[in-house]
């Protein structure tokens, strides 16, 4: 079994992030970079990471017109990364440039086409936060429909949380790849996430990977919390 375990690395800095990195590698499959860490460590960080033999994910959530979003994939694929974001409501020409980029950047490098995930509706947005924006104010059936607009857009995977990880799978094409964060193991606190599975109730019901930040970064002992999730799945 490939592992899907990718650690968010919601840390400030390179030498922190480097440094768990190393400690953790031989437990996990990849490694998140979001906004903090890039802005502030830089693009080096992903070959820092890279280096780890681990894969990497870069978390930005590109959003804007077609032609800038393509760029911004093609520079990312040029940086080796295994898995992007873009947001589903930059629309369907966005979406499908991002992927035409992203296939064409790595066959120009002989590369494995990284995975462009969609982000649906954010976690942190709910019937209020929609009913300011206009259009569908419930949260639910705007995943839904920014999900199959994101399939017939070309997108091969999407970010989704363990609620809709089950309907998703139900209503999608069964290829579809899934990142899910909100995943507990129950032996520390849940945080701010409101829904969590453990990760082996978040593999069964469908995730293809599962990005885990506090349960390993702010453990005791990294290595040893993220060997003991790995080997959860593995018995
Ligand atoms: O520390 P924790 O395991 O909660 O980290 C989860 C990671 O997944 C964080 O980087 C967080 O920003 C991200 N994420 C999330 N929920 C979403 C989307 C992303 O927790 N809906």
């Amino acid at each position: 079994m490939r592992n899907p375990i990718i650690v968010a690395l919601d840390l400030a800095t390179a030498a922190e992030a480097v440094d768990l990195a190393q400690e953790v590698a031989p437990f996990v499959g990849a490694f998140k970079v979001g906004k903090e860490l890039f802005v502030s460590a830089g693009p080096r960080i992903i070959e820092q990471l890279r280096g780890t033999g681990a894969s990497v994910f870069l978390d930005l959530k590109f959003h804007d017109i077609p032609n800038t979003v393509a760029k911004a994939v093609a520079a990312a694929v040029r940086l080796d990364v295994q898995m992007l974001t873009i947001h589903c409501s930059g629309g369907r020409q966005m979406m499908e440039a991002a992927e035409a980029s992203a296939q064409e950047t790595a066959d120009s490098l002989r590369i494995k086409t990284p995975l462009v995930l969609g982000v649906t509706v954010l976690t942190s947005m709910d019937t209020g936060t929609l009913s300011e924006l206009g259009g569908e104010t419930d949260p639910a059936r705007q995943v839904e429909r920014l999900a199959q607009l994101a399939v017939s857009s070309g997108l091969r995977g999407l970010v989704c949380s363990p609620r809709e990880l089950i309907r998703l799978r139900s209503l999608l094409p069964p290829e579809m790849n899934y990142v899910t964060p909100g995943i507990r193991t129950g032996a520390e606190p849940a945080d701010d996430q409101k829904r969590t599975l453990n990760p082996i109730e978040a593999i069964q019901a469908g995730a293809t990977w599962l990005v885990i930040g506090r349960p390993i970064y702010a453990a005791k002992n990294p290595a040893e919390a993220a060997q003991r999730i790995w080997a959860s799945l593995t018995n």
